[in-house]
């Protein structure tokens, strides 16, 4: 079944508390750290995911997009997260990470950017929770979607069934309603979306419309 990681950087940061009530109906929060120099934006930190986790019961998908992730692991770790996604360009050392990531008791991810081969993750991919399939550039909510990412996820997807892997896909950026079948068509098991949810008029609904339009019956009869 496809799971839905509503993106909290598109949503009214003057109202959170209010704001992740109107997704609760979703499996994750997905929570964009970033940095200013791993990317040309800044978000938010720990104190924030700490303040939030009380008043959410969802799983806290934290996506680092910032240099040096080994300082921070388990700091976002005790802030709460339930997953930790680090970037493969941000460190030379990505399997020593998912090892620090996996010691705070967090599942591991590791992030694409749009440009990554997946064939970097080849020796890592056993270790790995889920791969975060990158469809824009990161940095910005309300990107749109990079077509030529949905060979990506099809060829990642081809190589986990082949070698009988036990990971996820998520896929990252520009989803919206006119491309969120292709996407979970190609193999995409949970979807992250950000402007698609939080800036419609009724987030709650967005989601259940979502989900009702990935169901399988429905993926089958396009
Ligand atoms: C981009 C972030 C995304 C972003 C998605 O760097 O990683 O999670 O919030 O937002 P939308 O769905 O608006 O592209
Ligand atoms: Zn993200």
């Amino acid at each position: 079944m496809v799971e839905f990681a509503p993106s909290l950087l598109a949503s009214d940061f003057s109202n959170l508390r209010e704001e992740i009530k109107k997704i609760e109906k979703a499996e994750y929060l997905h929570l964009d750290v970033m940095d200013g120099h791993f990317v040309p934006n800044l978000t938010f930190g720990p104190k924030l995911i700490s303040d939030l986790r009380e008043y959410s019961d969802l799983k806290f998908d934290t996506h680092l997009m910032i240099d040096n992730p080994e300082k921070y692991i388990e700091i976002y770790a005790e802030a709460g997260s339930d997953l930790i996604t680090i970037h493969e360009e941000s460190s030379k050392h990505t399997h020593r990470l998912i090892q620090q990531i996996k010691d705070t008791g967090c599942k591991a991810g590791i992030a694409l950017n749009p440009a990554t081969p997946i064939d970097n993750l080849e020796y890592i991919l056993p270790e790995l929770d889920l791969v975060l399939i990158m469809s824009v550039n990161p940095g910005f909510g309300g990107q749109s979607f990079i077509p030529q990412i949905l060979v990506k996820i099809e060829r990642l997807a081809t190589v986990i069934e082949k070698r009988g892997l036990d990971l996820k896909i998520a896929v990252d950026g520009g989803i919206n309603d006119n491309n969120i079948i292709d996407v979970v068509r190609s193999g995409a098991e949970i979807i992250v979306a950000g402007s698609a949810i939080f800036k419609s008029s009724d987030p709650a609904g967005t989601i259940e419309k979502f989900r009702n339009k990935v169901n399988p019956e429905e993926i089958k009869k396009d």
